[in-house]
């Protein structure tokens, strides 16, 4: 039987519990996942591509079914180039419905063998994005609860810097 690859999209920046959620689940769907970690130089990321990447690595446990990548350019040609049949979404809250329901619809257009499918995060994560997360943490706020222990360490260590960098 041909193997059901599905890929997982997003900015990831920083991944979060929401987004391991989202994952162990779409794990249940299909043979193999590719987390496809958008390089996205215009959103200004607090970290880079290189350390997003790293920091899904060190959380996601050795599972052997889960691939990361980057990509540039379109999704559904990133999708096409490793042989997925899917994109999975996260929902979280219907104000992010319309706008992944115009991203699906485009998608779709631009490549109608590739389906996306949604899948929902269990209730304790539909408060987490990666920017409440961001804005919570540079506010002195807790967010050890919302995002894995690698990518905690590395915001501290991140914003540690910065700060210092804005003292210097
Ligand atoms: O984690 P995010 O920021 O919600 O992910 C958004 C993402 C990466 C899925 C979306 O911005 C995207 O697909 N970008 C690639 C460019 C593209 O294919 N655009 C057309 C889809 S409408």
């Amino acid at each position: 039987m041909t193997e059901r690859i599905a890929l997982y999209p997003g900015s990831f920046d920083p991944i979060t519990r929401g987004h391991m959620d989202i994952l162990e689940r779409a794990c249940l769907i299909f043979d193999r996942v590719v987390i496809g970690v958008l390089q996205n130089p215009s959103k200004s990321p607090l970290f880079t591509t290189d350390e997003r990447v790293e920091l899904i690595r060190q959380s996601l446990d050795g599972n052997p079914g889960v691939e990361v990548g980057t990509f540039a350019g379109l999704t559904v040609d990133y999708a096409k180039s490793v042989g997925a049949v899917a994109i999975v979404r996260g929902l979280r809250v219907t104000s992010d419905f319309e706008n992944e329901f115009q991203m699906t619809l485009m998608n779709r257009r631009l490549n109608p063998d590739i389906h996306t499918v949604f899948l929902m995060t269990s209730f304790s994560n539909v408060f987490i994005s990666s920017s409440i997360i961001k804005e919570v943490f540079r506010l002195g706020g807790a967010i050890d609860d919302t995002v894995p222990p690698a990518a905690a360490e590395a915001m501290r260590r991140k914003f540690a810097g910065q700060n210092a960098g804005e003292r210097g």
